[in-house]
């Protein structure tokens, strides 16, 4: 049976970018195979975090899987924290992982560049995402474009460990979704949108109004041509949004171009937002009828007992094929 991992950060409420990204397959997912949704709190502590806002962002994000639609009677979902096997497989992957791999990733330069100083597991932390994966045996893992290095690397050392030590750990593949593999800032369109981004008109979050989506819809960067044509190269603020509404409508890039034909920036804006709002009221709905909820926590619960129970199995193989503790009688 395929096995399906992704995890998202708890960095702040989701963006555009991480639902069509990501996050918008992981429903129809729960059909291919078990699927298993994980809340990486420890990956989102590789930068300085608030304890309150972390605590309120992991619940967020809790009722933000249900409300998209992973199904707790389906998937698996629970808070990586609290299944402590991926700290210490994290360790493990990090002995056999090397400085140099790990400072050729994007993410480690894009998010340590014109830093003073960083901390050490933002250089690291790409071993534990791999052990996230490898823990439970994935064979498949949906996520943005901007992961697939990591993805990569994750397979180099589950290859390098079955090599040096005994075929244990799942070689995972990576599933892009069709479009909108990586949403743009709205306001700097030739970079990605990102929950961390300071500029709040830069990205649309699940969880804003109406007359928030329109006003930041209405202030995104385009071009001064008029014309809605998809041209990521001269025209990636346009291009961007036409990505967006495609995404969420299921309406082609080329339909829409044709309904926008001879039309301006502005009703095209307003189209695209319009489309933003219709398909997230009813998320919004499901999601404020969860977050205070003690279903939330009993679903939590449930999710962190049966990752434990996967997770440990497979640690304790990685722990034998190295000779790490004492063999048991
Ligand atoms: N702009 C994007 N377009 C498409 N997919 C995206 N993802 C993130 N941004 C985009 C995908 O969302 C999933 C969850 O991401 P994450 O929270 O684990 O980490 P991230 O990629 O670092 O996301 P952010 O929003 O940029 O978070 P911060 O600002 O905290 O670093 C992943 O599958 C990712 O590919």
């Amino acid at each position: 049976m395929l096995t399906i991992f992704s995890g998202v950060q708890p960095t702040g409420t989701i963006t555009l970018g991480n639902y069509i990204g990501a996050i918008k397959q992981f429903p129809a997912l729960q059909d291919e195979g078990q699927a298993i949704y994980c809340i990486v709190d420890q990956h989102a502590i590789t930068v300085p975090q608030d304890r309150l806002e972390l605590r309120k962002n992991i619940r967020s994000l809790a009722a933000m899987y249900i409300a998209v639609g992973i199904d707790p009677k389906k998937s698996i979902l629970f808070i990586q924290s609290e299944v402590p096997a991926h700290a210490q497989a994290g360790w493990i992957l990090q002995c056999i992982a090397s400085i140099g791999e790990l400072e050729r990733m994007t993410q480690f330069k894009d998010k340590s560049n014109g830093k003073e100083s960083v901390s050490a597991s933002l250089l690291t932390y790409p071993p534990l995402m791999a052990a996230d994966i490898l823990l439970y045996n994935a064979n498949l893992v949906p996520v943005g474009d901007d992961q697939k290095q990591h993805i990569e690397l994750t397979r180099d050392l589950a290859e390098r460990f079955n090599k040096r030590y005994n075929d244990v750990l799942t070689i995972p593949d990576i599933r892009l979704p069709k479009e909108g593999a990586r949403i743009k800032s709205l306001q700097e369109p030739t970079k990605k949108m990102s929950k961390s981004d300071p500029n709040t008109k830069a990205t649309i979050r699940l969880l804003d109004t109406p007359k928030e989506i329109e006003k930041k819809v209405k202030s995104a960067v385009t071009d001064s041509e008029g014309i809605v044509k998809y041209d990521v190269e001269n025209k990636p603020g346009v291009s961007n949004l036409l990505t967006i509404e495609s995404a969420l409508s299921g309406v082609a890039i080329a339909d829409l171009e044709k309904k926008y034909e001879g039309k301006g920036y502005g009703d095209f804006k307003a189209g695209v937002a319009a489309a933003i709002i219709q398909h997230l009221t009813p998320i919004q709905e499901r999601y404020y009828s969860l977050i205070d909820s003690q279903e939330l926590d009993d679903i939590l619960d449930e999710g962190a007992a049966k990752a434990n129970t996967i997770a440990s199995k497979t640690l304790k193989k990685m722990e034998n094929a190295m000779g790490l503790g004492r063999k048991r009688r």
